[in-house]
């Protein structure tokens, strides 16, 4: 894959955080998602790539979401899979609140997980505890290796966790482990991406969140030499079948990070939308903007951090429905 796709990704998530940020706090999550995806899909069309969506949000009659199978970028260039986020968190931009992101990862061809929409049950850790997890063990066997990788005890850990109902019994047996919790209304890429980071103080995130989400984070962790293991939870025979219709014939089987993103020739760039621990949002300064967006190659291993400076002359329009 080509190194300089690196910097053209950023542009990619730059364009959509900056045209969904104007929708901060309206209330209007479905607008805040449709101004991220159509500014993807806009700079999409310049990028020298044969991408195509094998991870996202939406599937073909789902428009004007990126769907499952739509293709991406010039036509001319490395053959890519792509799985994508626009906005993650269209409810944190609805209500103001900390960490979404406009986010992307890409892969060579056949390198991603291709799997429908649903829910995934997920693990996800930082470098130092990398091997030492499993999502198949109980919880409190996970906290006791974390904490031991890190040099820490189990009282020191801060666990992120969506705050869902689903995750009662998780919240339950965390809290009777000792350990510390950062409930999450929305967000699991950044939250997973965090463990990574020891300046969010995050160590470790469990439970169910969407299995795109799984596949992006998997692969900023894979850049980052983190771990995240996930399984689809598919809910009806519906989902099953989909997944049958799209490879997976084990829909129980525990995904190791090679089963979400195999090899290391994969790219993650995301940009913050509204302010969080890792990322700024967008700020708007009148006739320019500011964004703050991480990418990252992990052939290379390099990790960028880039502060944009945007001419704001032509704003977006807000067409309020
Ligand atoms: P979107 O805003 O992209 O829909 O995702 C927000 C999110 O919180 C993800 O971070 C998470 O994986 C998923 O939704 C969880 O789904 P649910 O809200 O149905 O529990």
């Amino acid at each position: 894959m080509e190194r300089s796709l690196t910097m053209e990704l950023v542009r990619v998530t730059e364009a959509a955080a900056l045209s969904s940020a104007r929708w901060m706090g309206r209330g209007l999550k479905e607008e805040a998602d449709d101004a991220a995806t159509q500014a993807m899909r806009d700079v999409f069309d310049t990028i020298p790539m044969k991408g195509t969506v094998v991870i996202g949000e939406g599937e073909m009659d789902e428009a004007p979401m990126l769907y499952i199978g739509e293709k991406l970028g010039t036509g001319y260039g490395p053959r890519v899979d792509v799985a994508v986020d626009p906005l993650e968190g269209t409810n944190i931009v609805a209500a103001g609140e900390w960490n979404a992101l406009a986010v992307i990862a890409i892969a060579d061809h056949g390198n991603l997980l291709h799997a429908p929409d649903m829910y995934m049950d997920k693990i996800a850790v930082g470098p130092e505890a990398v091997g030492k997890i499993d999502i198949d063990a109980p919880v409190i066997d996970n906290l006791k290796a974390v904490a031991e990788a890190k040099g820490k005890d189990v009282e020191d850990l801060v666990v992120v966790i969506l705050n869902r109902k689903r995750h009662e019994k998780i919240i339950n047996e965390v809290r009777e482990a000792g350990a510390r919790i950062k409930l999450l209304r929305d967000g699991d890429v950044a939250a997973a991406i965090n463990t990574a980071f020891d300046d969010t103080g995050v160590d470790i995130m469990l439970g169910a969140g969407g299995a795109p989400e799984g596949v992006i984070a998997a692969v900023g962790l894979k850049c980052l030499g983190g771990e995240l293991q996930g399984k689809l939870l598919p809910h009806n025979e519906e989902e099953l079948a989909r997944c049958k219709k799209m490879g997976i014939d084990d829909v129980n089987r525990k995904l190791t990070m090679d089963d979400l993103v195999s090899g290391d020739d994969c790219i993650f760039a995301a940009t913050g939308v509204t302010d969080g621990e890792l990322l700024q949002g967008v700020h708007y300064k009148g006739s320019n903007a500011t964004t703050q967006s991480l990418v990252m190659r992990a052939k290379s291993g390099t990790v960028r951090f880039i502060d944009g400076k945007h001419s704001m002359q032509k704003k977006p329009d807000l067409v309020i429905k």
